[in-house]
Order: structure tokens, then C-alpha cells, then sequence
């Protein structure tokens, strides 16, 4: 039911982001010869990171209950996205104000796409094409449990960002939006 219920909000997120693509798109004082039209289709928003683009999108869940680590991470890898990191300043912005633009519900904090990797002993950005050095380290509540940056513990600055590693069941409060991502072209 909560995966179906989560597909249509997939559904209505991504039809919600239509229209933003487009006009980002349309944009008359670059010759088309000289760029990617629409690298990442209509579906999800084009970010340019250092490796290529990165087409994302977030969502919300309009109920009064926080998403699972797991039902978001699941949700993205249905749809052949993974949970995102944020690698530019852009994408950092553009998910803050989104985030903050939502008038139907409070999102105070969102999952990200962050591992540990056990032999440097730090966690890093795991969206398999992130740049991975994540800084600062989330702060640790729950040892073994996921990442979600709380949107207003924080100032949105590079390094004044808080993220926390916390009990997706428990201590997460509210986990109302995550972020799917997967890369599209990439430089060469
Ligand atoms: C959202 O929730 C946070 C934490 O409970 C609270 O500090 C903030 O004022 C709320 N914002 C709105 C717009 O309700
Ligand atoms: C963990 O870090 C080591 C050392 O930098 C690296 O070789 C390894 O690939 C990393 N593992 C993961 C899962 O990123
Ligand atoms: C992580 O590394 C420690 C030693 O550094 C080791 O004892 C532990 O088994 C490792 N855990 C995993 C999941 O690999």
C-alpha cells in the first residue's frame, strides 16, 4: 500500500516538476549547437556536477508520518534512481528552497544518500557519483543508522549544514522528503 501510495507520489512529483524543466530549458541567448538540450528528459531536474550531470528530484510525503530510510531508499531503486547526495551549491539551494516552498507540509529534515566506509572509518556521499569527501561529518546519534540532513539545526552554508546519523524509526522525528537521483551525461 505505502509503496503504491509512494509510485503515485512519484508520479505527481515528477509531473509537478514539468514544467520547471522546461522553462529552465528554454533559455534563447545559448545556441542549442553548444549545449545538451535536456540532459536529464522531463522527468527530473539537471544538475551539472564535475563529472556530468546529475538528474534529480525529490519527494515529499503528504501525511502526517515520516518516510522510512528503507521505504525512500526503496522507492528511488524501483524507479532505477538511487538516494541522493548533494554535490554542488546548487543542488544544496535548490533542495533547501523547494523544501522550504512546501506549504502543505513542515519538512524539517530530508534523507540523504550517505555510507560509512568502514576501513577509512568516515562517512562519505554514496550516490556512486558524488565527488564522496563529505564535510563535516554527520554527527553520530544512532551508530548504524542513516543519514538525513536537518534542514533547520543549521544555516544553509557550505559547513554550517547539519547532518545527522540517526534511527530511521526513532530518532529521524519527521522525515518527510528524500531525494532520488542517477547520473545523466557525463564529461569525458
Ligand atoms: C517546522 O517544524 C520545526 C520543528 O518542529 C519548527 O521549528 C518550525 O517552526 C516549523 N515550521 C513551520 C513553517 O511550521
Ligand atoms: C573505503 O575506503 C577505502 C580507502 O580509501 C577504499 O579503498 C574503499 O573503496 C572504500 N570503500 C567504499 C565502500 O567506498
Ligand atoms: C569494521 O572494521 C572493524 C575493525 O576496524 C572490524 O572489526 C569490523 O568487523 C568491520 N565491520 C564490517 C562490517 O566490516
Amino acid at each position: 500500500m505505502l509503496s503504491f501510495r509512494l509510485l503515485t507520489l512519484l508520479l505527481v512529483f515528477f509531473s509537478s516538476t514539468l514544467s520547471s524543466t522546461e522553462k529552465a530549458t528554454v533559455s534563447p541567448t545559448i545556441s542549442l549547437s553548444t549545449i545538451t538540450p535536456r540532459p536529464c528528459g522531463v522527468s527530473t531536474k539537471a544538475f551539472i556536477r564535475k563529472k556530468g550531470y546529475w538528474c534529480s528530484a525529490s519527494l515529499t510525503i503528504f501525511v502526517d508520518k515520516q518516510i522510512s530510510y528503507k521505504r525512500a531508499k526503496d522507492s528511488c531503486e524501483l524507479n532505477g534512481y538511487v538516494l541522493s547526495s548533494l554535490e554542488t551549491e546548487e543542488e544544496w539551494n535548490y533542495y533547501y528552497n523547494a523544501a522550504k516552498a512546501e506549504t502543505r507540509v513542515n519538512i524539517t529534515s530530508i534523507w540523504m544518500g550517505v555510507g560509512y566506509n568502514n576501513s577509512t572509518q568516515k562517512y562519505y556521499w554514496n550516490d556512486g557519483n558524488a565527488i564522496e569527501t563529505l564535510e563535516p561529518q554527520p554527527t553520530v546519534v544512532k551508530a548504524n543508522g542513516n543519514t538525513a540532513w536537518f534542514l533547520d539545526e543549521g544555516l544553509n552554508k557550505p559547513g554550517k549544514r547539519i547532518l545527522k546519523v540517526v534511527n530511521s524509526a526513532e530518532e529521524a522525528g519527521s522525515v518527510k522528503q528524500f531525494i532520488c537521483g542517477r547520473p545523466g551525461p557525463q564529461f569525458t
